[in-house]
């Protein structure tokens, strides 16, 4: 409230496509004191949502017919802004350490349109797979010998609740091959469509003047609000109390997994943060028609077909979620899938 009674003109005019002032430089000192990237040489601009860091690095890199490489499955939203672009999407499977290395660099090697490889590389949607560091030091390498572009997408990173933090590919950028997407939405609020995008100085122009053409400036009054909760209030210590909440759910979850499961021939992920787990069920069960099943048990999953490159191809795979729900609830949930689960493989 204070903000619209002592900064009214501020918080209510047209405003920088750059962003808030006073936000960026708070984010720029964020990114190199609990990121370790570099600022020197990279640029911060403050957008609508991660989703619009995906729109603008697409709409600036990006023509009709070139190519963008995926991890096999990736988060719809980002596929779809690169499906309105007419980019043609290759998926690269990803396995539990990242993306399939060997078919990287193949895919790199054969299709000479590729402009960007997508990566969610830490506690992905939607599998949970965090990539190592093994892996993404290599995608960095094949990064700058293809010379494409990284889009590093990391709204889940400062969600970890066990294992060891892994480096940003950003922080490991020296040639400018990395795009890095930044977002309030999981550890402030999704509503107030915050979000920044960090990239090199060589871009900048390009990236803002499609921001301007987008939709002129991020809304100052969601700014200012962020702004002023990261000086007056403990950003860091707020995510801890999320991080141990998640590391309950999520552990919740899995014990309740391993109790009402079938598990033979059933596989999930085991993520060390973020909000989301990905079911391997046997080939041949198409996840989208146990959907409606499902559902009618009241109990909801994303089918996996819609993290995949070719929608039309029907998967055995599921995502949960396990941010939202109580503990009665999830186990509730899973006793449910477990007993459809079951009856389907018996
Ligand atoms: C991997 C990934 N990228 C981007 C987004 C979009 O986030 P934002 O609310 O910052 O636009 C999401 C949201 O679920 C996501 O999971």
């Amino acid at each position: 409230m204070h903000i619209l009674t002592e900064q009214p003109t501020t918080a209510l005019q047209y405003s920088l496509s750059e962003g808030y002032p006073k936000l960026r430089e708070q984010l720029k000192e964020r990114m190199v004191k609990n990121f370790g990237i570099d600022m020197e040489n990279n640029e911060l601009i403050v957008v609508s949502g991660s989703q619009q860091s995906a729109d603008l690095a697409t709409k600036a890199l990006i023509n009709e017919g070139d190519g963008i490489i995926c991890e096999e499955p990736s988060f719809i939203g980002c596929l779809n802004t690169f499906r309105t672009y007419k980019a043609k999407l290759y998926g690269v499977k990803l396995n539990n350490d990242g993306m399939d290395l060997e078919q990287l660099e193949k895919t790199l090697k054969e299709n000479k349109n590729i402009k960007m490889i997508y990566t969610i590389p830490t506690f992905q949607n939607p599998s949970g797979v965090t990539t190592s560091l093994k892996v993404r030091k290599r995608m960095i390498e094949l990064a700058v010998k293809y010379n494409v572009i990284i889009l590093e997408d990391n709204p889940y990173g400062e969600l970890r609740y066990s294992g060891e933090d892994v480096p940003t590919i950003k922080s490991m950028d020296t040639t400018g091959h990395v795009i890095y997407a930044g977002s309030f939405s999981k550890v402030f609020s999704p509503g107030l469509r915050l979000a920044y995008m960090v990239f090199d100085k060589g871009i900048m122009e390009k990236i803002v003047v499609g921001k301007q053409a987008t939709d002129v400036h991020t809304n100052v009054f969601s700014q200012m609000i962020a702004s002023y909760y990261l000086e007056h209030y403990d950003l860091d210590a707020q995510i801890e109390k999320i991080r141990l909440l998640y590391k309950h759910r999520g552990e919740w979850m899995l014990e309740c997994m391993d109790k009402y499961f079938p598990t033979k021939n059933v596989s999930w992920t085991r993520p060390e943060g973020g909000i989301f787990l990905w079911v391997t069920l046997p080939e041949g069960i198409d996840t989208q028609k146990l959907l409606s099943e499902s559902i009618e048990k009241k109990v909801a999953f994303v089918p996996g077909v819609a993290f995949m490159t070719d929608i039309n191809k029907p998967t055995s795979c599921l995502r949960l979620n396990y941010s939202t729900m109580p503990d009665d609830k999830i186990e509730q949930g899973i006793k449910i899938l477990g007993e459809l689960l079951k009856s389907k493989l018996d």
